[in-house]
């Protein structure tokens, strides 16, 4: 059996640009605070008729070029996000639409910031099943639609952003070589957007609450995102039958640098730079942030045949996951 494989990448940004000086105009920070504990320059922000399902079919268009594939050629559509354009439907159906994939089915799946790395288990499961030929992912996330920009806490975090890739299992790209999940639901209180759903439906209380907004525990989310990252990188290895020294580059989300350094300092053997960073320049874009920094390594084209690259996510939920890609022959765009 042939392996499922990412056949194709995009992403896509919004132009415009909030730095952390922009910041420091609008709530009480820094931009000596906001680096330090963050490492986060700038991020940027979707404009306001600019929405998720936007953002998804433009990197979808280039992941789409990259594998040389036309719409039409798509069996499924999995969109990871937690900002879709409505509760329903599916920011999956709207990408189909907009894409003009008339043979693709489409969901979403909500497992925050891990979503891209869930959605590569699901695609790879249906591609090795021989149930679907090419799947394309998508995570697309408008975060600055329920970030509160008078909450000094979070809205310094979050940025807009997306990424795309196609799975398929002919030709060249990078062969997923194993890719593991976890979810502790315990702890959804701690990174949540309480309103909005079956619990807390809109309503003029909730909004004057500030319920449709995201509420994050910054400090104990950081704490769990090391330990459950360091965790899922051991668990995909071991799944891989590889070690440590097998991985040439490392892609943990972007949601903040010292977490970023943490997980580093599990793969001694590789330099700064093979453990690859966005957050900078980026924010936290959630489910897109491992997607995007993925697709700008591959244009770098510094990935040589041969190399693995784990990347690994944690969100709310909770919801951490990994996966190792194995670049096989001509995967160099
Ligand atoms: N500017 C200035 N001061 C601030 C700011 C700010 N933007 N934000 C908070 N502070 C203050 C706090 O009020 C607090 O002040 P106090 O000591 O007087 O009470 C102080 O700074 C320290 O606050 P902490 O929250 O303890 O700061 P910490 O060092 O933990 O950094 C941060 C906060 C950056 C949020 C960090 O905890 C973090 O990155 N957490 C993890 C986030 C993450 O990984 N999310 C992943 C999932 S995201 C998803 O799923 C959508």
């Amino acid at each position: 059996m042939k392996k499922a494989r990412i056949t194709g990448l995009g992403s896509y940004l919004p132009k415009r640009i909030l730095t952390n000086q922009d910041l420091e105009k609008m709530v009480d920070t820094s931009d000596e605070w906001i680096v330090t504990r963050t490492g986060i320059h700038e991020r940027r922000l979707a404009e306001a008729d600019e929405f998720t399902s936007d953002m998804g079919v433009a990197a979808a268009k280039k992941a789409l070029a990259d594998a040389k594939l036309e719409a039409k050629d798509l069996d499924l559509i999995l969109v990871a996000t937690l900002t879709p354009d409505y509760i329903f439907p599916s920011t999956a159906c709207l990408i189909q639409a907009g894409l003009k994939a008339k043979h693709a089915a489409g969901l979403d799946i909500q497992a925050a910031c891990t979503g891209l790395i869930y959605a590569l288990s699901i695609a790879k499961a249906f591609v090795e099943a021989g149930t679907y030929k090419n799947i394309l992912i998508i995570a697309a996330e408008k975060l600055s639609s329920i970030v509160n920009y008078e909450d000094r806490s979070t809205c310094v975090l979050f940025g807009d952003g997306a990424a795309a890739c196609i799975v398929g299992c002919e030709g060249e790209g990078l062969e997923i070589e194993s890719v593991c999940l976890g979810a502790d639901g315990e702890q959804s209180e701690l990174l949540i957007m309480p309103g909005g759903g079956s619990r807390n439906p809109t309503s003029a209380e909730t909004l004057e609450q500030g319920l449709h907004y995201i509420k994050m525990t910054g400090s104990e989310v950081f704490k769990h995102a090391v330990r459950r990252m360091e965790s899922a990188c051991k668990e995909c290895l071991e799944q891989a039958k590889m070690t440590e020294e097998d991985i040439t580059w490392v892609i943990p989300h972007q949601a903040n640098e010292r977490i970023i350094d943490a997980i580093a300092k599990r793969f001694k053997h590789l330099s700064s730079d093979h453990v690859y960073k966005t957050v900078h320049k980026y924010g936290n874009t959630s489910a897109s942030s491992v997607g995007i920094a993925l697709d700008e390594l591959m244009e770098e084209g510094t990935v040589q045949k041969g190399e693995s690259i784990l990347l690994t996510a944690f969100g709310s939920g909770f919801t951490w996951g990994a996966a190792i890609l194995k670049k096989i022959d001509g995967a160099q765009k």
